[in-house]
């Protein structure tokens, strides 16, 4: 996950440049390995950092990801100080075609991002109070083909990461 998430905040850089906001990552989740589907799990992470950066303010705009472990599973957060989800919109968010960008979003990011993370075994949720945090959760597999080899149906580029 590690590198995946290197690799994402390169490639969304001047999304975030133009902003003049700050993106923070955090890696304490040492080097465990995910079994999954490293271009689904790149797409959940730059739907949520995109939507991070679409949520944020001109220059004062902060995305911090955090990646973080327990002994079951990897926990990676992505945390914005933007404007925050819509309160009546709470649930519905995670639905397909919810959406308030009138200008171009198309609302299926998250649930899109759910479904992927729900196929890896994950849950993906919005928790945090003050700041807007997306957090998923993926549970870390003591030994690859073991129970985790449902996760291979997931695609075809199924293949090991290192978090
Ligand atoms: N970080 C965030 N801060 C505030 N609101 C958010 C955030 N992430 C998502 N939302 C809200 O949830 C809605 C749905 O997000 P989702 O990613 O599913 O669709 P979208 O971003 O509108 O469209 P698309 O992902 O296709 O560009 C958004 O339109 C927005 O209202
Ligand atoms: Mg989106």
């Amino acid at each position: 996950m590690n590198e995946l998430i290197t690799y994402v905040m390169r490639f969304l850089k001047p999304f975030y440049e133009k902003k003049d906001a700050a993106l923070q990552y955090k890696n304490r989740s040492g080097n465990q390995i995910i079994y999954g589907d490293p271009m689904q799990l790149q797409q959940v992470l730059v739907n949520l950092v995109m939507n991070a950066i679409q949520a944020i303010p001109e220059q004062e705009g902060a995305i911090r990801i955090t990646a973080d472990r327990t002994e079951e599973a990897i926990l990676i957060d992505v945390a914005d100080n933007g404007h925050g989800v819509p309160a009546e919109l709470q649930e519905e968010i995670f639905e397909p075609f919810v959406t308030t960008k009138n200008s171009g979003g198309t609302g299926l990011g998250l649930s899109t991002s759910r479904r992927i993370i729900r196929a890896h075994q994950g849950v993906l949720l919005r928790s945090g109070t003050e700041d807007t945090v997306f957090r998923i959760t993926l549970p870390v597999q003591a030994e690859p083909g073991g129970e985790t080899q449902t996760v291979s149906s997931v695609g075809e580029h199924s293949t090991f990461l290192s978090a």
